[in-house]
């Protein structure tokens, strides 16, 4: 629906615990769905945890307590993470939910009776880590080409879906919709994936009894990826609709992932959905990794990073600035201290940290902390308008892209244009000038308009810095991109606070 906006997250697997590379996802779906949201448009952003199958299966029993004993404790360390990061999600679904199974077994149901599900006898090489059976030709040395652990050669009577009769559908799908895969590297993988050829995919298991049942044939549960993809509509209330989501939302705006998790996305739940005729997502990106100071994060490692930790110690948007900052979306990323640190420093406490307190801190000083009416422009006053007018269109295109770090860098272009702009009018030398009054009056009325753009900018991005600049310029809090957007609606006569250090420098040590 037009104005309606639907994003999701990955459902999270509950064996592990939350860390960055989790982090990194939500977060890049928050800023957009903030983003959205302060653009008017009514945002519908799905996050979740996937709670069946094998490896869930196995960790609960290594634990010593049932999976949904596991899947209870550690649910609520995502949900607490998410709220602690300042994640706005409007929903958060269980696969082992009674909504979702419901859905999931409604959707099996119409694809057997329609005859896209048969039952057959499944042998291949299995992958447990991976939840996901190979053909012999595309092991390395025997084992799983994914993670690299052994696989084992497993036979099984398996219901099958005729994914190979949706190829030359999804085909054609991929080929005349450019933007539904991104980044293109990404897309044209899977354009070689698919033109391979695509294998009926075994959607059933009777080794292990952790998931959801086939109606009808108990001893079977469903592969978990058929499970966990059907989320994005249940979520909605597919197949009841009772609250019209289903009809409002779907199909997805984007479905944001991880590269790894690409095939799944691009390939099984876009033909799950033509059999079942649905309409398809309108997108799917997906983002790179994040190395640890150079390597691969892991629990043998013991390198993981623990975002609460992060936030502890360096706060939640600083946390959220650097990770959308650093990386292009899309792209692999290494993950420092150091890095992260340089950042703080350079972009957030001496950037836009010293444009807002050096600015504050001259209307109290001149101007009794009263907000001077603006008086004739100069031509340094057009530019610095037109920069911030091109730069927050430059904004808008970038997030339409998923192109945070280039939104966040044009954000910076303006904050940066504003600490030139106060080095070379020289408020100090201009105070100093009975005559220069009113100049002094436009200077500072320009970088506190500024400011205030710059705030509602990167709100998303920083909900936190965001209301506290609010705070700041004495704006309520529903000042939004869409009715505030503009500039000069700063009100003459507002009372400015002289704002304290909003990211204090860290030192290296
Ligand atoms: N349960 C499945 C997803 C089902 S969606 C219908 C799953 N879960 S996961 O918990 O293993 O991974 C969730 C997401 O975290 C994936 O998108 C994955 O790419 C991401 N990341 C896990 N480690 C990561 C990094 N080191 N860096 C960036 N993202 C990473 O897969």
């Amino acid at each position: 629906m037009e104005n309606s906006f639907y994003i999701s997250t990955p459902i999270y697997y509950v064996n592990d615990v939350p860390h960055i590379g989790h982090a990194y996802t939500t977060l890049a779906c928050d800023a957009l769905a903030r983003y959205k949201r302060v653009r008017g448009y009514d945002v519908f952003f799905l996050t979740g945890t996937d709670e069946h199958g094998q490896k869930v299966e196995k960790a609960a029993l290594a634990n010593g307590e049932t999976p949904l004993e596991l899947a209870d404790r550690v649910v609520p360390r995502f949900q607490a993470l998410w709220e602690k990061l300042n994640v706005e999600n409007t929903d958060f679904i269980r696969t082992t939910q009674q909504r979702h199974q419901k859905g999931v077994q409604k959707m099996f149901l119409q694809l057997k009776e329609q005859g896209d599900i048969f039952l057959g006898t499944y042998e291949d090489w299995y992958c447990t880590p991976c939840e996901t059976f190979w053909t012999e030709t595309n092991l390395i040395d025997g084992c799983c080409p994914d993670c690299g652990r052994p696989t084992e050669k497993l036979q099984e009577e398996s219901y099958f879906f005729r994914m190979s009769k949706y190829q030359t559908q999804l085909l054609n799908h991929i080929e005349a919709n450019p933007d539904f895969i991104q980044p293109r590297s990404r897309r044209n993988e899977v354009l070689n994936f698919v033109r391979e050829g695509l294998r009926d995919l075994s959607i059933s298991r009777t080794s292990f009894s952790w998931g959801i049942k086939v109606p009808g044939d108990e001893k079977h549960v469903l592969y978990v990826w058929f499970d966990a993809l059907s989320n994005y509509i249940t979520a909605l209330g597919y197949p009841d609709d009772e609250k019209g989501n289903f009809a409002k939302f779907w199909p997805a705006d984007v479905h944001v992932i991880g590269k790894d998790i690409l095939r799944f996305h691009a390939v099984y739940w876009p033909t799950f959905l033509l059999a079942a005729g649905l309409p398809l997502p309108k997108k799917v990106f997906a983002h790179g990794w994040w190395t640890v100071e150079g390597k691969k994060m892991s629990k043998s490692l013991q390198n993981v990073v623990e975002p609460n930790m992060l936030v502890e110690k360096y706060g939640v948007d600083a946390i959220r600035y650097f990770l959308l900052r650093e990386v292009p979306f899309g792209l692999d990323g290494d993950f420092s201290h150091s890095s992260l640190i340089n950042r703080i420093n350079s972009d957030l406490a001496n950037d836009l940290g010293n444009l807002v307190s050096r600015s504050t801190a001259m209307v109290s000083k001149y101007f009794d902390s009263v907000l001077p009416a603006p008086q004739a422009s100069t031509e340094a006053d057009t530019a610095l308008i037109e920069v911030c007018r091109d730069r927050m269109d430059a904004v808008d295109q970038h997030m339409d892209a998923l192109a945070f770090n280039k939104a966040l860098a044009s954000i910076w272009e303006i904050i940066s244009a504003a600490n030139r702009y106060i080095d070379s009018n020289a408020p100090w030398t201009l105070a100093k000038d009975e005559n220069q009054h009113a100049r002094l009056g436009t200077v500072m009325y320009n970088l506190i308009e500024t400011i205030r753009l710059v705030g509602l900018c990167i709100e998303p991005f920083m909900p936190d810095t965001g209301a506290k600049i609010k705070d700041i310029l004495g704006l309520c809090a529903a000042e939004k991109l869409k009715n505030s957007g503009e500039w000069g609606l700063l009100k003459p006569g507002s009372h400015i606070c002289k704002a304290p250090p909003l990211f204090p420098r860290i030192e290296l040590d």
